[in-house]
């Protein structure tokens, strides 16, 4: 029996576990300032809510979806995303008579990827979906959230990369173009883009192969294809962004890697994470409703990688979270030590108390679990209303500080070193 967890999971504990809950108690509650109300989906659906909609010839369903077959026979996925449940359940649960819907998830997401440093097969992934508004100013919105959220949790380390997949007319045209150009070198072009030539000839442009890139270079530009009322609308949504000061770059090569875009698509994305950049990512999907059976709703969304977020966030340093030993010198203050302790939590200190063992032993036990300040109290400090308070972890080659404090001074004490 294997001991290690499956390749591309892994057990989530401490300071990194933290962090992807410290994402989303933000998240969460900057999104309810935009309206945005939770919803939760099960981890995995039947196969077909994924199959057409994220795109046949996608990386996702292609190469990278959970797929099994339960044993009555039904063939499940384990959800890669959050956008095609979410719709899925809008329309299951009758809530298209109350739209829009604004709706905020987080969870494990599954794709069979290659593992590395921010790239897992069981990730976790923060998202929201607006359904029911057709107008750019909620692509606005929906922008301004996902940098308002970054920007709280302490991150400026990112860029906005932004593009317009326009209607399906222009998107039509383009393809055409982009046939009749990519078919001239169809003999250079990779493998993966060979097949993309036949199936979607848009994403040989996100192509990550140096060959690809090069030929992709001179490609035709979308810009000529777009629309007068397609390209009215993205004008409207980089209005929008500029009055709200929210930096962007304009970026013709962004397509996306799911099928379900129109209009509107958008990467946050950092240099300071290696390969794995894109921190958060999204775009409109006006057609995703009525292609999975309800009727003609528009939506616009986005999805945050957790794991990568969590990564760039300072972990240490914050002082808030103080986490105290209380060591009493003699059995007969056990209790006495007991009920300091529990008096502390209800303050709102994190605390543990340390009995068993000699002195020595408890100081150690008290640096493992990362204490970093000490209460003790011995016969004489008691009988004087008094306790000491040594700071645990200190820069090497000083020594630990130690305080005498008037019991009645304690709290005030420690909510000055907490600050
Ligand atoms: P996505 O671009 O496939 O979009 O994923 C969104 C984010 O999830 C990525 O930018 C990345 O941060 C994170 N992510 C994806 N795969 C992995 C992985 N293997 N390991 C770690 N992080 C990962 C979607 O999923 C769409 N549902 C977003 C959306 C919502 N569009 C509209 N509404």
């Amino acid at each position: 029996m294997s001991l290690q967890p499956v390749r591309g999971t892994r057990d989530l504990l401490d300071d990194e576990l933290q962090s992807h809950q410290r994402v989303i108690r933000i998240a969460e509650a900057i999104a309810t300032t935009y309206n945005y109300r939770p919803i939760e989906t099960p981890i995995f659906e039947y196969t077909s809510v994924f199959q057409r909609t994220l795109g046949e010839t996608s990386d996702v369903v292609g190469k990278e979806m959970y797929t099994f077959s339960d044993r009555g026979g039904e063939s499940i996925t384990l959800r890669p995303e959050g956008t095609a449940p979410v719709v899925r359940a809008i329309i299951s649960e009758g809530l298209t008579q109350t739209l829009p819907q604004k709706r905020i998830y987080s969870g494990p997401m599954f794709r069979y990827e290659r593992p590395q440093k921010g790239r897992y097969r069981q990730f976790y992934q923060l998202g929201v979906e607006c359904i029911g508004m057709a107008s750019p100013f909620y692509d606005v919105e929906c922008i301004a959230l996902a940098d308002h959220i970054l920007k709280s949790l302490g991150l400026s380390d990112y860029k906005l990369h932004l593009n317009t997949l326009g209607d399906t007319e222009s998107r039509n045209k383009y393809r055409q173009a982009l046939v009749a150009y990519f078919s001239q070198y169809q003999n250079e072009l990779s493998e993966d883009s060979k097949t993309r030539l036949e199936q979607n000839p848009l994403r040989i442009l996100d192509s990550k192969n140096e060959g690809d890139q090069k030929i992709c270079a001179d490609a035709p530009k979308f810009g000529t294809y777009l629309g007068a009322e397609p390209k009215a609308f993205f004008d409207t949504v980089l209005k929008g962004l500029d009055a709200l000061k929210i930096d962007y770059t304009l970026d013709p090569h962004l397509v996306r890697g799911l099928d379900y875009y129109c209009h509107t698509a958008f990467e946050f994305k950092t240099t300071t994470l290696g390969a794995q950049g894109a921190i958060l990512a999204g775009g409109r999907y006006d057609g995703l409703m009525e292609q999975m059976g309800g009727p003609s709703v528009p939506g616009i969304g986005w999805a945050m990688g957790i794991d990568r977020i969590a990564l760039m966030l300072p972990t240490k340093g914050n002082k808030k979270g103080l986490r105290i030993a209380v060591i009493p010198i003699g059995e007969e203050l056990e209790t006495e030590a007991l009920k300091l302790t529990q008096n502390l939590r209800q303050h709102d200190f994190t605390a543990e108390l340390f009995i068993a063992g000699n002195l020595g032993k408890r100081f150690k036990q008290a640096d493992k679990t990362e204490c970093q300040i000490a209460i003790i109290f011995g016969s004489d400090e008691f009988s004087q209303n008094q306790v000491k308070v040594r700071s645990l972890q200190m820069d090497e080659g000083s020594s630990n500080k130690e305080a005498t404090i008037e019991s009645s001074q304690l709290f005030s004490y420690l909510s000055a070193l907490s600050i």
